[in-house]
C-alpha cells in the first residue's frame, strides 16, 4: 500500500536523524503560532496543494526573508545559434503569474532517496528581444510578450532531517535538478509594427525550439528561486507546522 511505504520512508528518515543529529544547527526563535498552514501528511495531494498556496503566499509577502517571485525580473536570457550565426537574446524579462503554480504530483523514494515534485505553470513574460545575424546589420530590437501556457516543471532534490538547538525537526534541502516541458508551444506577440520586428517574427515563426528554449529557461530560473526559498523556509520553520508525521 502506497500510504505504508510514505510512512515507512519518514521512520527511516526519523531513525537516521536520531543516530546523525548533532544539533548544531543556529535558528532564529521565530513566532509561529499564527503561521495559516494546514498540516498535510506527505502523501495527501489535496492538502498539501492548499499547503502551496500558503507558501506562495508567505513567499510573495516576503516572510523569513524569502524573496518575492511574482512578478520575477530576470536580466537576460540569451540564445546562440551558431549554425545560423544568430544570436537572440531576451532583456528586462518581467515574468508574472509564478505565484499560481500548481502541484500535480509529489514523488518519494527516487533513485538514491531523492524527492520530487511535478509542477505546471502559466506564465506571462513581456521583455525587450534582440536578433544579431552575423554579416548582416542589426540586431533588430522589438518588445515581446509571450505566454508559456502549462509548463511542467520535473523537480528532484535530496532531502534530510536535522534536529536544531530548539529540538524541532527542520528539512535540510540538498542541491535540486529541474526538468522543464511545455505542454504547448507558447504564444507571443511582437511591437511595435514595423519592419524590425517583421524580421524577428519571421525567425520565431521559423525555428520554434527559440521560444522553447526561452520558455524553459524563464520557468527553469523561476523553479529554483522557488526552490531556494523553500530552503529558507525550511531552516526557519519546524516540519510540524506543514507536515503531520502520523495519524
Ligand atoms: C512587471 O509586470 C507587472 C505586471 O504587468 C507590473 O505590474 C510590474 O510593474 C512590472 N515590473 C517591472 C519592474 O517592470
Ligand atoms: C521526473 O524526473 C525523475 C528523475 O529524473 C524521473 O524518474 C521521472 O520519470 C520524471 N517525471 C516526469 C513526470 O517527467
Amino acid at each position: 500500500m502506497v500510504l505504508g511505504r510514505v510512512q515507512l520512508a519518514f521512520c527511516v528518515v526519523l531513525f537516521q536523524t536520531v543516530l546523525y543529529c548533532d544539533g548544531q544547527f543556529e535558528r532564529s526563535n521565530y513566532e509561529m503560532s499564527p503561521l495559516p498552514f494546514p498540516t498535510c501528511r506527505a502523501d495527501n495531494l489535496e492538502c498539501l496543494r492548499r499547503s502551496l498556496r500558503t507558501f506562495f503566499f508567505l513567499m510573495d509577502s516576503g516572510k523569513f526573508g524569502m524573496k518575492p517571485i511574482d512578478p520575477a525580473i530576470i536580466n537576460s536570457v540569451a540564445l546562440a545559434l551558431p549554425e545560423q550565426q544568430m544570436s537572440i537574446l531576451l532583456r528586462r524579462v518581467n515574468v508574472t503569474g509564478a505565484r499560481w503554480t500548481k502541484l500535480t504530483e509529489r514523488r518519494f523514494n527516487l533513485k538514491s532517496g531523492k524527492s520530487g515534485v511535478v509542477f505546471h505553470s502559466d506564465l506571462h513574460v513581456t521583455g525587450q528581444i534582440s536578433l544579431e545575424v552575423a554579416g548582416k546589420e542589426g540586431p533588430h530590437t522589438a518588445f515581446i510578450t509571450m505566454d508559456i501556457h502549462g509548463a511542467e516543471t520535473n523537480i528532484t532534490y535530496p532531502w534530510t532531517i536535522q534536529r536544531g538547538i530548539d529540538n524541532e525537526d527542520y528539512i535540510v534541502i540538498g542541491p535540486e535538478r529541474i526538468a522543464v516541458r511545455n505542454m504547448r508551444i507558447p504564444t507571443y506577440f511582437l511591437q511595435p509594427n514595423v519592419p524590425e520586428a517583421y524580421i524577428i517574427d519571421e525567425t520565431l515563426q521559423a525555428k520554434q525550439s527559440i521560444l522553447d528554449h526561452f520558455s524553459n529557461e524563464i520557468t527553469a530560473a523561476l523553479m529554483h528561486s522557488i526552490i531556494d526559498n523553500f530552503r529558507l523556509f525550511s531552516t526557519k520553520v519546524p516540519i510540524k507546522h506543514y507536515y503531520k508525521y502520523y495519524e
